[in-house]
């Protein structure tokens, strides 16, 4: 388990303080696949550095089962850090070496025996797919091949945590989803924790279990992803997952409406599982007759699990609350009165 009590970090330049991070505490779970997610400058990589003693914190701790490992001498420190991969953006691979050189590099470091070296190299390589290019180099290879590169020299030293650190976020969108892919092979086959670091929502929904959202080094936002997703509870939570799940009308759809808030209610229902549109409209209809109009209709795929939102205009002046909210029960949703501007 990874702990993280009231991190605090500055950091003095010649010319001002940076706070980096500010009273930051959650806790991640061993076998997860937990995402830190915020914009640039947020203070993700300076958090995340922390797990493996690159960064220390000026207050608060860090306990990686139980060790913080700002306390370590050299060598547990050195021994802790067998312990964690790391993957980055750029890859960080030698241009010099091969393929099989860049994977071996950590193990020879460690001076293992040229037997065991082979061996894992080459198992490594083969568990992302990338046996028939053990005499490549670098530069021959596209950036999702590098990616691989670069994952199966993290595993090589078996290691019990693997810290991404946007290790998608210069490759397009097909290369991201194999790349995402073959990190929940690793989380599922061989267990290990991931942390990944991203300003991608679609990193987040496609492999995470639970998310941190952070803005100006705080976190602002921690919970499971589809409870985050379904109920966020933050504007820039909101902002991220707009990026994938579309829940805003758009205007041009309104206007088509005639929406005027004066005359119409917006609602928005959210619920997860099988699609209940006409069900729910029916159910609204006998309640609040032809004043019913369907605005806006969408169904994500979050992992396995669907999200549906439905959004309706009820044209009427009364307060309606109390009544939208009785006729939902059946379905359990979450309801929302929206506010729009026009
Ligand atoms: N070594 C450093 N010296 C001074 N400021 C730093 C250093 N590392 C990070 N920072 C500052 O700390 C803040 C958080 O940075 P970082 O953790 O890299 O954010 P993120 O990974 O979310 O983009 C930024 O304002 C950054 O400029
Ligand atoms: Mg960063």
């Amino acid at each position: 388990m990874i702990e993280f009590k009231n991190i605090t970090k500055h950091f003095l330049t010649k010319k001002n303080s940076v706070h980096a991070l500010n009273d930051v505490s959650f806790q991640i779970d061993d076998g997860e696949i937990f995402g830190i997610v915020g914009f640039s400058g947020a203070g993700k990589s300076t958090l995340v550095r922390m797990i493996n003693g690159l960064e220390k914190p000026s207050s608060g701790q860090v306990l990686v089962d139980g060790n913080d490992p700002g306390k370590l001498n050299k060598k547990e420190l050195r021994a802790m850090r067998k312990q964690i991969g790391m993957v980055f953006q750029q890859f960080n691979l030698l241009n010099s070496k091969t393929v099989y050189e860049n994977v071996a590099m950590p193990l020879i470091l460690n001076k293992e025996d040229k037997q065991m070296i082979d061996k894992r190299v080459k198992e490594m390589l083969a568990f992302v797919e990338l046996s028939d290019k053990l005499q490549s180099y670098p530069d021959q290879l596209s950036g999702g091949q590098k990616q691989r590169v670069g994952i199966a020299r993290a595993l090589a030293m078996n290691p019990k945590i693997l810290l991404c650190d946007e290790a998608t976020s210069a490759l397009d969108p097909k290369t991201t989803d194999s790349i995402l892919d073959l990190l929940k092979k690793i989380n599922d086959d061989l267990g290990i924790t991931i942390i990944i670091i991203t300003h991608e929502m679609h990193v987040i929904e496609k492999i995470c279990d639970h998310v941190a959202v952070m803005e100006k080094g705080s976190v602002i936002e921690t919970g499971k992803v589809q409870d985050v997703f379904s109920a966020p509870q933050q504007a820039i939570t909101k902002d991220f997952i707009n990026m994938v799940v579309k829940e805003d009308v758009p205007e041009g759809i309104l206007k088509n409406l005639q929406y005027s808030p004066e005359t119409s209610q917006i609602w928005s229902i959210k619920y997860w599982g099988a699609n209940q549109t006409v069900e729910i409209v029916e159910s609204l209809e006998k309640t609040f007759g032809k004043n019913v109009r369907i605005a806006y209709v969408t169904t994500s795929l979050l992992q396995e699990h669907t999200l549906n939102i439905l959004i309706v205009l009820i044209d009427t002046k009364e307060d309606i609350a109390e009544k939208v909210a009785e006729t939902m029960i059946p379905y359990q949703v979450l309801l929302e009165r929206k506010e729009y501007e026009c």
